[in-house]
């Protein structure tokens, strides 16, 4: 397969992939055919099932036989045996890049990459009012939208690509029992991605969530949730693959390379192709 090199960014995601105990090798396969059309991988959080160092070092053990730049945030699942520290400790010592409010960049893209949190959408979000504990509550989301800020404000790059765990729209999540909706993300983490311009965002946790939405400002947000991919688009294998076009004459965002058949073509013999 040829991955083109001409200014071209080939970004893979996924997320909510929940390794278990019993997971060794499991997307080992994937995870080679995202390495031979893909430039970089952007994995989405609840990287393991039960939060145990145990199932990070399965994970680990498949993610070291990965050729490209991985790049990871955490979600809830990896925070439930309260080993957090520990899981991302055993990633990045297989060259897993663990973003925390952190940035790492790739070839004029840069990436900034949060867990987030929950809270609610819009009108609908919660706010710091009454009890402390549902102050706190609300300071979580808005320490995690703080964090993604000040990542994004360190990015000089041409592009700005965000991965988060849970969702900063409401789009993104529909399609889930509207009861829920607040515990799948929060409207706060939204407001950094419209003020620092961002390319494109990239987020899981939402399992029975849409694929695509949009910030208010249009900032495209993909739900890459591994469960959303399989159902949304059976007949692909279980990952987006986005095109990013960097340099002067570059056009601002993401294309997302929709079709199996294309993924291994040059950029040339998809030019007058749709996605
Ligand atoms: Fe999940
Ligand atoms: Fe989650």
């Amino acid at each position: 397969m040829i991955k083109p090199t001409n200014g071209l960014v080939r970004v893979a995601a996924l997320s909510d992939i929940h390794y278990a105990k019993t997971s060794a090798g499991l997307m080992a396969p994937l995870f080679s055919e995202i390495a031979e059309t893909a430039d970089v991988l952007l994995l989405g959080g609840d990287l393991t099932d039960y939060g145990a160092p145990e199932e990070a070092r399965i994970l680990a053990k498949d993610l070291a036989q990965v050729k490209i730049p991985v790049v990871a945030v955490l979600g809830n699942h990896d925070f439930e045996g309260d080993q957090q520290e520990e899981i991302a400790r055993i990633l990045g010592d297989v060259g897993v890049h663990m973003l925390d409010g952190d940035t790492w960049e790739f070839r004029g893209v840069g990436f900034a990459g949060i867990r987030g949190f929950c809270g609610g959408f819009g009108r609908g979000a919660l706010g710091p009012w009454g009890e402390k504990i549902i102050k706190a509550f609300v300071h979580e989301a808005v320490q995690e939208a703080l964090k993604l800020e000040a990542a994004l404000a360190r990015l000089e790059t041409q592009h700005r690509i965000v991965l988060m765990h849970y969702a900063p729209i409401r789009d993104t999540v529909e399609g889930e029992p509207l009861e829920i909706f607040p515990f799948l993300g929060s409207s706060r983490l939204e407001d950094p991605l419209s003020r620092f311009q961002v390319t494109a965002v990239f987020h899981g946790h939402a399992h029975k969530g849409t694929p695509e939405g949009k910030t208010q400002t249009g900032i495209p947000v993909f739900n890459v949730a591994h469960a959303v991919l399989r159902h949304s688009y059976p007949d692909r294998p279980p990952f987006r693959l986005f095109e990013v076009q960097t340099g002067d004459t570059a056009e601002p965002g993401v294309t997302p390379i929709a079709d199996r058949r294309q993924y291994g073509r040059r950029a040339t013999d998809r030019a007058d192709q749709g996605s």
